[in-house]
């Protein structure tokens, strides 16, 4: 069998381990594994390369991926897909690594008759009917050192801290972090700002000691600094703004994301092997299920609205 494998849109920390562990997992079954450049770009272009078992050495710790990444307006086409489905010639099926639009990118080549099968990673964790996406956790990981740091020189000056974290369309990071680090507000792309609130939260913070306050911020949800801007005239409390952007996006990956990834890439040759396609291979618990893309592209994961409570109800 012939099997290639592309990265596409956003990185997240842990594509290279599920690159490692895909082409392992194909090699040891005697399986051919192709490695396709850029994502959808690559794959209109037929830039394939073949990998072997020593090719994917030394990445399984690094950030990025080894194959490149992009996003692809042009492959949003019927165009597009056709000239993919071209580039996948050769290929018995592909296995894709990226978030909800490599998902939709597999189901349109599927559609154009090739075999396919997906892993969820992106730093977003919004693909839904898996636990959890590869990259998450160290992106989660890397917001809260970050905002440990912060919180010291905001305990310092006794300052307000507005962090701005990625989630374009939803807040998962923004939860988790606030969670870990104890912010006494959080603003979602789920649920409208209030303002009010946010700044009585400081006011009593302060009013009963607390020498910092810290804010978290999904990026689609609204821009740090003009929250900053805000929350200083309402409060009169001196407030900064930290924008922390594509760091959430580089780094080594954890070691929950390593496994995670090793996993899912197992998982998603093991499904190639066995002639199934059409999937994404998702972690529920210990286990790998294969959830077929139109499950995927059906549904939207919930907001977890009880962690949102909970964080906010911990940190005043
Ligand atoms: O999807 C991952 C992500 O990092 C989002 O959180 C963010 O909104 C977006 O990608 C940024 O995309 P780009 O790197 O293309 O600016």
């Amino acid at each position: 069998m012939r099997i290639g494998v592309l990265t596409s849109g956003g990185d997240a920390p842990g594509m290279n381990a599920v690159i490692r562990a895909v082409v392992r997992r194909g090699v040891y079954a005697g399986a051919e594994m192709i490695g396709v450049a850029r994502g959808f770009a690559g794959l209109m272009a037929a830039e394939l390369t073949p990998l072997d078992v020593g090719s994917v050495a030394d990445i399984v710790h690094r950030g990025g991926t080894l194959l490149l990444t992009a996003r692809s307006p042009e492959f949003a086409t019927p165009e597009g897909v056709a000239r993919g489905a071209r580039g996948a010639a050769g290929l018995d099926a592909i296995v894709l690594i990226g978030g909800d639009g490599t998902v939709r990118g597999a189901a349109a080549l599927e559609a154009a008759g090739v075999a396919t099968v997906t892993v969820p990673a992106t730093i977003d964790d919004d693909v839904p009917r898996t636990d959890q996406t590869t990259g998450f956790d160290t992106a989660v990981n890397t917001v809260v050192e970050a905002a440990d740091r912060i919180r010291d020189t905001a305990t310092a000056h006794e300052r307000t801290f507005v962090i701005e974290v990625m989630g374009s369309t939803r807040g998962f990071i923004a939860v988790h972090a606030a969670l870990a680090v104890g912010a006494e507000s959080i603003v979602v792309p789920e649920l409208p700002m209030d303002l009010d609130d946010i700044c009585a939260r400081v006011q009593r913070g302060h009013a009963r000691g607390k020498r910092h306050s810290l804010i978290l911020v999904a990026e689609g949800a609204a821009k740090g600094p003009a929250v900053a801007e805000a929350v200083q005239a309402r409060t009169g409390h001196e407030t900064r703004a930290t924008v922390l952007g594509h760091v959430q996006r580089g780094g080594p990956p954890t070691a929950y994301d390593r496994a995670l990834a090793a996993r899912l890439g197992a998982a998603a040759v093991t499904q190639a092997l066995a002639g199934a396609h059409g999937v994404m291979v998702a972690a529920r618990g210990r286990e790998a299920a294969a959830v077929p893309y139109t499950e995927v592209l059906a549904a939207v994961k919930p907001f977890e609205r009880d962690l949102y409570d909970l964080a906010r109800a911990l940190a005043i």
